[in-house]
């Protein structure tokens, strides 16, 4: 057995894994969870402030945000980056996630953090005055459901989006949306985490997971409820399938060259079809515009 192999892990990976297939399919409802904020208020600012800094960061043209609509994907129970939207001028930011949002004092106090600190924009005009806390709804509207499902009521200047497109199930679906609903001229933004997640992230070594048949990845991962697995040219292929150009790549981290030579020969036969700048790729902001 190879040394990438990780029997544990997946054996965990797919305990957990097959009990939530289960109750899928029983028709068990998940309890709606505040991921990031139920770890605590100091690693949620944390996060938040580092989602805002990243996207601020990276923003092809902060001038295009002035009165732009904006949608954000996926933004679990985050809500300073369409804050830090809102600050840098944009109209409307419509929150699009599959897990129903609670607002909650929580959201207010993180906010807070990120409002004193003189790096970033924000202003805490995502919430509404008042209690209990709610969003403000001239500027915020919350769309439940995911992206390929949902219909927004109007077109977008810009849609982002922040560790989310490695869970996407139908990525078709979700680009040709986005092609939809950018209008002509629009921007998109997409930060995302190639490497593995749950039992397979940090420390163990990023591109371990990927020496697992994809067979056996589907047995202990279920669908929507699971990093996907795809590799980074399989998004921009979808991007410019559904109308996107002048794609700006901005790798974050990426995997060390001497790692990649020794795990190469054990990854997965779909590896081997792409090269290995590519497969090195494991966390990267891609910009875009539409056609
Ligand atoms: C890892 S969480 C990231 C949440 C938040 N952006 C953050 O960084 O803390 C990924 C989120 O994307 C949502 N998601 C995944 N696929 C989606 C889709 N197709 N449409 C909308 N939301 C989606 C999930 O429900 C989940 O809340």
């Amino acid at each position: 057995m190879s040394k990438y192999f990780h029997p544990g892990p997946l054996l965990r990976s797919a305990y957990y894994g097959n009990r939530w297939r289960l109750k899928q399919l029983l028709g068990i409802k998940d309890k709606p969870h505040t991921d990031v904020l139920s770890s605590g208020m100091s690693s949620a600012v944390a996060r938040y402030r580092r989602i805002c800094q990243t996207l601020l960061n990276n923003l092809p043209d902060r001038e295009f945000m002035r009165k732009a609509v904006v949608s954000e994907i996926g933004c679990g129970d985050c809500l300073a980056a369409a804050d830090m939207m809102l600050a840098l001028g944009a109209k409307h930011v419509h929150l699009v996630e599959f897990i129903p949002m609670i607002v909650r004092e929580q959201h207010r106090e993180a906010l807070e953090s990120l409002i004193a600190d003189e790096s970033l924009p924000n202003r805490g005009d995502v919430l509404a005055d008042g209690d209990p806390p709610r969003l403000n709804a001239d500027q915020v509207t919350f769309h439940e459901g995911l992206l390929e499902n949902v219909r927004l009521p109007e077109p977008v200047d810009f849609l982002y989006s922040f560790d989310v497109l490695e869970h996407v199930e139908d990525l078709d679906g979700f680009f040709a949306y986005c092609g939809e609903v950018v209008r002509p001229g629009g921007l998109m933004m997409h930060k995302f985490d190639l490497s593995g997640h749950g039992q397979f992230e940090d420390p163990m070594p990023p591109l371990d997971f990927q020496t697992m048949p994809r067979w056996l990845y589907e047995c202990a991962f279920p669908k929507y409820n699971r990093a996907v697995g795809n590799f980074a040219d399989q998004f921009l292929a979808s991007m410019k399938k559904h109308g996107f150009i002048d794609l700006n790549i901005i790798p974050i981290r990426v995997a060390e060259e001497r790692y990649l030579d020794e795990v190469w020969p054990h990854l997965r036969t779909e590896a081997h079809r792409r090269d290995k700048q590519t497969v090195a790729l494991l966390d990267l902001v891609v910009t875009a515009k539409k056609a």
